[in-house]
C-alpha cells in the first residue's frame, strides 16, 4: 500500500540500555504539570489578552480552559492506554499511523522547543533587569536575539541588529544539567519552586482582590466576542484573545511524556494530567478576575509584567517587588517541564530510528543524558538567535495540532472497540469532538503569519519524511 505511510508501531519493552528509571508518583506528576502550566501565560500574556479583548479576557480564559480540559481528558485516556514516553507522537504512531505521527512529532517540536525558548527569553528579561539593579549591566548585544523589522507575509523581513541572548542560554543549560542529574532530583526541586509560584499568585490575589471595582469591567467586550483582524494582522476580540491565552493552559501534556518514569502509570498519569489542569484553571480564573477587577485593562495591557504593575498602581510596591522576584525564581519550572518533555520525545524518535540510536542510551542513573544535552543545545540555539515575536503563537499552533491528534486517537480506539483498563474519557463522543472543534477554531483565530509559518514548517517536515524518515523508520 501507500509505502507504509499508515504503518503503526507496536509498543515493546525497551532493552536495558534504553530503559528509564521509574521514580515518579502522582504528587510529582501534579507538580510537574502545574510547574509546566503556570508561567509566562498568566504572568505576562494576560496583559496581551486584555489588550485584545478588554475585560472579556475573563471569558477568553474560560473558553481556552474548557478546550484544554477536553483535551486533557483525552490525554489522560491515551496516556493510560499507552503508558510509553513520547506523548501525542507515540499515541499517533500506535493508533493513526506513521505519517500522521511524523506530522504530530514535528508539531510537538514546535510546541516544546518554542515554549522553552520563549520562557528562557522571558526569564532573560527578568534576570538582566535584576542584574542591572545590582549595577551589573550586560551589553545589549548579549541579552537579545537579532532584532527584525518588516512583515513575514509580505516577504519584507530584515534583520536590523545582531545579538545573542546569553542569559537565555545560561538558564537552559542550568535546567538541562539538573535534568541530567536525575529525574527524581529534578522533580523535588520542581515541587519546591511550584509551591513558591502558587504562594506568589495567592499573594497577588489576596492583595488585589480587595481593590475589585465593577467599573473596571465596563465596557466588558470593547472589541466584541469573536476574532477580527486589527492592526498588524493581530486578531482582536474575546476569541482572538483566547487563541493567545491558550498558551497559559498547556503543559499538562508534558506529564504524558513521563509515562516510562512513573511507578504506577495506569493510575498516576490520569491523576497528574487532570489534577494539574483542574488546579490551574481554578487558579487562573481567580487571578484573572482579581487583575481585571483591580485596574482598568488599558493601564496594564501593554506591560511585560502586568501583575507587578497592577500591584504598584494600587499602592503595593513592596508586594510587587516580591511577586516579580518570585516569578523570576519560579519561571524555570516551565523550562524544566518542557525541556524534559522535548528530550523524551526526541528519545522515542531515536528509538524509532528517526534520530541516531546512540542518542537513546540512558546513564547509570536511568536518565537520558545524551538526548537531554542535544535537546538543550537545539533549544538554546533557538532561544539565543531567533527573534521571538512570532514563535510563542507558533508554539500554540503546534500544540493545537497535537491536541487534535490525541482527541482523534480517542475516537479511533473507541470506534475500534479496543478495550482498556484505567482512566476513560467521559462522554468521549462529545468531549473529543469538542476538543477537536475548539482547537480548530482557535487555530483559525491565530494570526495569518502564524498559520502560514506552521504550514511551512510541516511541509518541510513532510519533505524530510519522504526523503529520509520513511526509509530509516524502524517500523519499516
Ligand atoms: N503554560 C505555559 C506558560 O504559560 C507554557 O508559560
Amino acid at each position: 500500500m501507500s509505502g507504509g505511510l499508515l504503518r503503526r508501531k507496536t509498543i515493546i519493552e525497551q532493552p536495558p540500555e534504553h530503559q528509564l528509571a521509574r521514580t515518579l508518583s502522582w504528587p510529582h506528576l501534579v507538580a510537574l504539570g502545574v510547574g509546566a502550566i503556570v508561567g509566562t501565560g498568566i504572568l505576562t500574556l494576560i496583559g496581551v489578552g486584555a489588550d485584545r479583548a478588554g475585560p472579556s479576557v475573563l471569558l477568553s480564559f474560560v473558553v481556552a480552559g474548557a478546550i484544554c480540559a477536553c483535551a486533557a481528558l483525552c490525554y489522560a485516556e491515551m496516556a493510560t492506554r499507552i503508558p510509553a514516553s513520547g506523548s501525542a507522537y507515540t499515541y499517533s504512531y500506535a493508533v493513526l499511523g506513521e505519517v500522521i505521527a511524523w506530522v504530530v512529532g514535528w508539531s510537538l517540536i514546535l510546541e516544546y522547543s518554542l515554549v522553552v525558548a520563549t520562557v528562557a527569553v522571558g526569564w532573560s528579561g527578568y534576570a538582566t533587569g535584576f542584574l542591572a539593579g545590582l549595577g551589573v549591566v550586560l551589553p545589549d548585544a548579549l541579552t537579545h536575539g537579532p532584532a527584525v523589522a518588516g512583515n513575514l507575509v509580505e516577504g519584507t523581513v530584515r534583520i536590523t541588529a545582531m545579538g545573542v541572548n546569553l542569559p537565555a542560554i545560561f538558564i537552559i543549560v542550568v535546567v538541562a544539567g539538573l535534568l541530567s542529574l536525575g529525574t527524581q532530583e529534578s522533580a523535588r526541586i520542581n515541587t519546591a519552586l511550584v509551591v513558591l509560584k502558587i504562594v506568589t499568585l495567592a499573594l497577588f490575589v489576596a492583595v488585589a482582590l480587595p481593590h475589585f471595582d465593577a467599573a473596571n469591567l465596563k465596557p466588558f467586550a470593547p472589541f466584541g466576542y469573536g476574532s477580527a483582524p486589527g492592526g498588524g494582522g493581530v486578531k482582536f476580540g474575546m476569541m482572538g484573545a483566547a487563541a493567545i491565552i491558550f498558551f497559559a493552559f498547556y503543559g499538562f501534556d508534558a506529564i504524558s511524556t513521563a509515562a516510562e518514569e512513573t511507578k504506577r502509570p495506569e493510575r498516576d498519569l490520569a491523576i497528574g494530567i487532570v489534577g494539574s489542569m483542574v488546579a490551574c484553571t481554578a487558579i487562573y480564573l481567580v487571578v484573572a478576575a482579581a487583575a481585571v477587577g483591580a485596574l482598568s485593562f488599558t493601564r496594564f495591557s501593554n506591560s511585560p509584567e502586568p501583575l507587578a504593575l497592577i500591584l504598584r498602581e494600587i499602592g503595593q510596591g513592596g508586594v510587587a517587588t516580591i511577586v516579580a522576584a518570585a516569578a523570576a525564581i519560579a519561571l524555570p519550572t516551565v523550562i524544566l517541564g518542557f525541556l524534559y518533555g522535548q528530550s523524551r520525545i526526541f528519545l522515542v524518535m531515536a528509538r524509532d530510528g528517526f534520530l541516531p540510536e546512540s542518542l537513546a542510551r540512558v546513564s547509570a542513573r536511568g536518565t537520558p543524558v545524551r538526548i537531554t544535552m542535544v535537546t538543550a543545545v537545539f533549544v538554546s540555539m533557538i532561544a539565543a538567535l531567533t527573534p521571538l515575536d512570532v514563535i510563542a503563537s507558533l508554539a500554540n499552533a503546534g500544540t493545537l495540532c497535537a491536541f487534535v491528534a490525541v482527541a482523534a486517537c480517542v475516537l479511533v480506539v473507541r470506534r475500534r472497540g479496543e478495550a482498556a483498563k484505567g482512566f476513560r474519557t467521559p462522554a468521549p463522543w462529545l468531549v473529543a469532538p469538542a476538543a477537536i472543534a475548539g482547537c480548530c477554531y482557535l487555530f483559525t483565530s491565530l494570526q495569518a503569519v502564524t498559520q502560514i509559518s506552521f504550514l511551512a514548517w510541516n511541509a518541510a517536515g513532510l519533505a524530510l519524511y519522504f526523503g529520509y524518515g520513511r526509509r530509516v523508520s524502524r517500523a519499516a
